[in-house]
Parts: structure tokens; sequence; C-alpha cells
């Protein structure tokens, strides 16, 4: 039991939030880093001579050393974004671009959600790269063999999710950059579902590009970052140009632009969220990445073994790795379940989830998703099921 529900003011309205792969709530910690930013010291960042600006330097770039110790990155190797989508369309547009060729192939699977198709369908049209799609088991897991099977001569860049969206699983990351790496393969990991709930460790994984974003960890919104050894980010052409990332420039369209990591950061950066993606950084490390997990995990295997009794729930993932856990009742429509709970303030995510090309693989459209967090309890699982096991109650009331 991780008891931190008292931070989070979102949890005094008797809601049952169990949404948390879409984003998550703040703790007061962080939502009182933001406002004590706009109230108090609310400058720019690395461009004033004045004391609060010179304060905004040094907390933007301290909270850019505490993402970096996160994920054991150099400093210079974390380049604050938007979030995840933007993180990866940089990867793709400002590094793979560059160096893919006709017919070099990259690969995905068919549960990446769209933030990690879109760029890479983009650079496919463009280049005429080909995307192929490593298989998933029975599980709907990657499994080596399956890497391995998929992997051809012309194969450049696997880019995955760490933990998928819907189905929840976890994808055996070390040994996938091991195998890629010693056949001169890249490997992008779209960490949106895998950095808030599990310690990453960059170097020890040997990834080559991570993105993720600030809101699903307990941060704001409009924050993310974009990790790339430090090597491949000296050649990730900006995509964006602008104040605050070029050196020089004059008449004669020649522009210096700066190092490491500011090149990359053109433009007012978002400093209340970095100053709050810290603030939710040292929350988490707080109560401990492991705990995180396991707590997770347990809540996660509780609610599974009380859906299973229900002859008409279809669990789409019994065998998840993490907290989420998708599935549909016979005959209803995901969208009208959702709807039902919310009637009890219960938050759960139906659709497709934004995984579309994963219906190809399971025949299911769409499924009503729960995504569990630290803060949720074995209560909140009870009250759910209890209004989820009366199927009569759901048909009479959904609408
Ligand atoms: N990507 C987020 C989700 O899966 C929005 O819900």
């Amino acid at each position: 039991m991780i008891d931190k529900r008292m931070d989070f003011p979102m949890l005094k309205n008797d809601i049952i939030y169990f949404d948390n792969g879409a984003t998550t709530f703040k703790p007061d910690v962080v939502i009182d880093a933001i406002d004590d930013y706009y109230k108090n010291y609310s400058a720019n960042a690395h461009r004033g001579d004045y004391s609060i600006s010179y304060k905004v330097d040094v907390l933007y770039e301290s909270a850019r050393k505490k993402v970096a110790n996160f994920i054991n990155a150099n400093f210079d190797e974390v380049i604050f974004t938007s979030g995840t989508t933007d993180s990866l369309n940089m990867i793709a547009e400002g590094f793979f671009k560059n160096i893919l060729e006709e017919n070099d192939e990259v690969l995905l699977t068919k549960s990446e959600h769209a933030s990690n198709v879109l760029p890479w369908f983009k650079l496919a049209r463009e280049l005429n790269v080909k995307i192929k799609y490593i298989d998933l088991d029975d599980n709907l897991h990657v499994t080596m063999d399956n890497v391995k099977k998929a992997i051809t001569n012309k194969t450049k860049v696997i880019s995955i999710a760490g933990i998928t969206n819907v189905v929840g699983d976890e994808r055996p990351i070390d040994d996938i950059c091991k195998f890629a790496h010693a056949n001169d393969i890249f490997v992008v990991i779209d960490g949106a579902q895998l950095v808030p709930h599990k310690k990453v460790d960059v170097k020890k994984s040997d990834i080559d590009f991570l993105a993720f974003s600030g809101h699903k960890m307990c941060g704001p919104t409009g924050i993310g970052v974009l990790y790339g050894k430090r090597e491949f980010l000296e050649n990730l052409e900006p995509v964006r140009l602008g104040g605050g990332m070029n050196e020089s420039f004059d008449n004669e369209y020649e522009v210096y632009l700066k190092d490491l990591p500011l090149r990359l950061e053109a433009g007012t950066p978002n400093i209340a969220g970095a100053l709050g993606l810290a603030k939710a950084i040292d929350y988490l490390t707080n109560i401990g990445m492991d705990n995180i997990s396991e707590h997770e995990k347990k809540l996660k295997s509780y609610m599974i073994d009380k859906l299973i009794k229900l002859p008409f729930v279809d669990i789409i993932n019994l065998e998840s790795d993490s907290g989420i856990i998708s599935f549909n009742i016979d005959g209803i429509f995901s969208q009208d379940v959702a709807f039902y709970l919310s009637k009890y303030n219960i938050c759960v995510r139906a659709g497709n989830h934004c995984a579309k090309i994963l219906k190809s693989k399971t025949g299911v459209k769409n499924s009503i998703r729960v995504s569990l967090y630290f803060y949720n309890t074995y209560e909140e699982i009870d009250k759910f099921i209890s209004l989820i096991s009366d199927k009569e109650k759901i048909l009479k009331e959904m609408i």
C-alpha cells in the first residue's frame, strides 16, 4: 500500500481514476512549484541579466540534471520537448530522415501508439523506406525469437514502446538493444507508458533514443523529454529554428548553432513544465520506482483475478506486465460501459486508444481500458468490480 492519496487534490473529489495511461493526477508539490514560478520569479530562461532570470536559468538547468539522473543519462543528452509525440517526431524527422535510404527497413509492432507509427509512415512515403512489424506472440508480447525473425540486412531501426498502452506488455529492451547493436541497428524506445512506472537506465539498457512525457508521471502537461546518445544528438538536425538555439547568424544565411542541449530547444522553453517535472521526479523517486511498479502489479493481478470470474468479460491482455488491463463486456459497446461507470465517478478510457493497427492482430477494434497508478487502491477496484459484475444494471443504466 502506498499511502500518498492526501497529496493529490484531485483525489479529494471522491473520484476513482483509472485512466492513468492517458494522464496522471498531480500532487500538491508539483502544482505549488508551477504556482511559485508564475507568482514569484516568472522570467524567461537563458535571456535575462537580472536576478529572477538568473534564478530561472539555474532551476531550469537543474531540472534537466534531475531528468538526466532519473534515467542515468548525461545532462546534455536530455532535450525538453512538449511530450512523447514531439520527441518521436524529432527523432524520425531530425535524425532518421537524414540517414535512411530507399528500401531500408524500420521495424515496429502492431501494438504501437500512433505517435510511434505515423512519423515512420511519413518517412516511408518520403524516402520509400519500408515499415515492417515484429510479430506478436499469442499473448501479444514481443519475443526475442520474433525480433530475430523480423530482422533482415535492410533493417536500420527498431522503434517500439517499452510498455504498450493497450496490451500493457513490457518489452525485453536490454536484449533487443544488445541484439540490434550487434547488427548495426538503432533502437528507439517510446517510454510514455514505461518511464512513469519503472526504473529506466538508458546506459545499462544501451538505448539509443528514448521519448517520454511529464504528464503521465505526475508532472504537468506540455513537457516531455527526448533522450539520445550524445553522438546521435550531435547529428540530429533541429526541426525548429529560432531564438535560444543559435550562437549567431548573418546576412549571408550563415547560422552558427549552440551546443547541445540548447541547440534542440528553439524558442522560449516550457519553463513551468520543466520545473514541475523536476518536482514530479523528486516525488516519484521518494516513493521509489520499484515500490511503484510492485504496487501496480499487485493491483493489476487483484483486478484480473476478479474480472476473470465474470463470464461475460473478455480480457484482451491477461498477461499484462503492468497496471494496464483492457477488456470488453459481451454485447455492450465499450464507450457505453465507460459512460455507465462515469455515472459513479469512475474514469476509464474506451475506444481504440490510438493503437489503431492492433485490431488487425486481435480482431478487437475497441475496448475498455483500466490503467492504474500507485495511488489506486484495492477498495477502488472492489467498487469498480461490483459495478461491472451486474450486466443487467449496465444495460439498464448505460444510456
Ligand atoms: N497515449 C495516451 C493513452 O494511451 C493518451 O491514453
